[in-house]
């Protein structure tokens, strides 16, 4: 009798203690807001100078607009642009990196704008980080 107490308060610390082990994992796993505004900061100025001109209040090219994290997650006129996490299976990678299936969509369209390597790594970075958005009223200005 005793001893199957003991084994099963054993058997509860253990539990106890494997719960609050992942339950620090998934602390650890959620938002950095600090790396959040740091991928954002890098990322959002390129697209704002680069591209917002055609994909944003005023003019929305390919049905797109990229001047929000809904409009990006909305995608364009052939759907989604972006697998949040997964900025190698993103057609907007693929566009900026001139490698679009469709020529015309490599982007920017004029090749002399094209977007360097570390333009292009700094919105990959943002993609696989979850594209955070750190500043919606940056985001927001309007014209
Ligand atoms: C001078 C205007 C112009 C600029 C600047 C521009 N684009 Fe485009 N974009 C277009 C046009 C036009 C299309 C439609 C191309 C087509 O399908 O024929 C397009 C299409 C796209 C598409 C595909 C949308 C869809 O669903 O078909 C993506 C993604 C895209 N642009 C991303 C970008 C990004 C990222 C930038 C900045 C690096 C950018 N564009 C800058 C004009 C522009």
């Amino acid at each position: 009798m005793l001893s199957d107490f003991r084994a099963s308060h054993v058997l509860m610390v253990a539990a106890a203690l494997l719960l609050s082990a992942s339950a620090d994992l998934a602390a650890a796993a959620a938002a950095d807001p600090a790396k959040d505004q740091e991928l954002f900061t890098k990322a959002w100025p390129i697209i704002e100078t680069s591209c917002v001109g055609c994909h944003g209040p005023d003019k929305q090219k390919g049905k797109l607009r990229l001047d929000t994290r809904d409009a990006w997650m909305a995608g364009g006129r052939d759907g989604k642009v972006v697998t949040v996490g997964k900025p190698e299976s993103s057609l907007l990678i693929e566009c900026i990196k001139y490698q679009a299936k469709k020529e015309d969509q490599n982007m920017p369209p004029k090749r002399k704008d094209q977007l360097s390597a570390d333009q292009v790594a700094a919105i990959s970075a943002w993609i696989a980080g979850g594209l955070p958005w750190a500043e919606p009223k940056a985001a927001k200005k309007k014209k």
